[in-house]
């Protein structure tokens, strides 16, 4: 083999070409293996312990609420309420979002502000509205439980403390895989499992209209902090400007996965909408005056047959082989 000019540019191209592919297939594909960090690796051991404190209402106040409650894994997840309900009956500030495939995503919390799951464990056991505990109280309660002392030995080698606590539940957390929907089936090759008007709905969604410029992707979001102008007046609650202060980010909210969408009802960070087609008539009317209303969102005329498609679409999203 020769190293002329010619050749040298043809290999170049065809690398170049080759990643190309790559990257296309990876952005559109499956989700691939779990991310799970090199500090905290994977293993039955830990998910098993893991699941165990994900029902446990120990890590509340007065044992009333376990993470469960609002993540109910029969409504992928969430609980079906427009805000969850904590300990004492108050009122949590948003909408349970799903934790399915919460591995992949890039950061938590509506506000887009918490960066790794271990990290997350934290907030719903000190909200009062949530868990209204703290870690050293939860830890005073689970040290008295002998198969919990056991199990942080054996897959830890250490005491029960907020590292074993927070590893455990992390890693039940990444084991709730949600990637065998309707359309995931269709993207892998079998072709006849859609019909023709969900076809035309996953035609509406990712190309008439512009629902992938922020819904992209394996889990349908570009994880980007965004407001898609659901009020011109978002009252309490204005999303990510609550961490920094910044007038640009009044509004913005972390755009949320759409997988099982037809069992996380209601919708939107304070569960205001719903229905998908409240949903879809938001968006068709260009959503409110806001000032940070991202330029993407704009009005757009469906008849009801292609609302009626868009919604099929939505509803291929969902599998069923997680919710049990
Ligand atoms: C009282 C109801 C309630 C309880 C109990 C609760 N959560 Fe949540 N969870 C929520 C709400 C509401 C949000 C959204 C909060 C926000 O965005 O500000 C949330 C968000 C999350 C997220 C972020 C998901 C995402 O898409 O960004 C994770 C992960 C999570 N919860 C895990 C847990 C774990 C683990 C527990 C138990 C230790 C728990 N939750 C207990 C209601 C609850
Ligand atoms: C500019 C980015 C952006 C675009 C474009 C966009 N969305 Fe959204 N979407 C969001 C954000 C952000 C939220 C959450 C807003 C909130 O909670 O206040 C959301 C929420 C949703 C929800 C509710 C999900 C849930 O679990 O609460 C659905 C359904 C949805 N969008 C569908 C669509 C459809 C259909 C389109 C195309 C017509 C679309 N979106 C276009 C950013 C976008």
């Amino acid at each position: 083999m020769i190293f002329n000019k010619g050749n040298v540019l043809f290999l170049f191209l065809f690398i170049l070409i080759g990643t190309m592919c790559t990257v296309k297939e990876q952005y559109t594909l499956v989700l691939g293996k779990i991310p799970f960090p090199k500090d905290n690796p994977d293993s039955p051991e830990k998910r098993a312990f893991g699941k165990l404190l994900f029902f446990d209402k120990r890590l509340s106040k007065n044992n009333e609420v376990s993470c469960a409650s609002c993540h109910q894994p029969s409504k992928a997840f969430t609980d079906g309420l427009p805000k969850s309900r904590g300990v004492r009956g108050s009122i949590a500030m948003r909408n349970a979002p799903s934790l399915l495939n919460s591995a992949y995503f890039s950061s938590y919390m509506y506000d887009g502000e918490v960066k790794t799951l271990e990290q997350q464990v934290l907030v719903p056991i000190q909200d009062h509205r949530e868990m209204g505990s703290s870690m050293k109280e939860v830890l005073q309660k689970l040290s008295k439980d002998s198969n919990y002392k056991r199990l942080a030995k054996q897959i830890f080698q250490r005491e029960l403390d907020a590292y074993v606590v927070t590893r455990a539940l992390s890693t039940y957390e990444r084991s709730l895989i949600s990637q065998n929907s309707r359309f995931d089936q269709y993207r892998a090759g079998a072709k006849s499992i859609l019909n023709a008007d969900e076809i035309a709905g996953w035609k509406l969604f990712s190309e008439k209209l512009y629902c992938t410029k922020c819904h992209s992707g394996a889990n349908f979001t570009n994880y980007q902090v965004v407001s898609n102008g659901l009020y011109s007046d978002y009252g309490i609650d204005q999303g990510r400007y609550r961490i920094n202060g910044l007038e640009k980010e009044k509004g913005a909210f972390k755009v949320p996965s759409l997988r099982n969408v037809s069992l996380t009802a209601p919708y939107m960070h304070d569960g205001s909408i719903q229905t998908l087609r409240e949903v879809i008539s938001h968006y068709s009317k260009g959503g409110s005056r806001f000032p940070n209303k991202s330029s993407i969102i704009k009005p757009f005329k469906l008849n009801n047959l292609e609302i009626n498609q868009l919604e099929l679409f939505l509803k291929t999203l969902v599998d069923t082989s997680t919710v049990n």
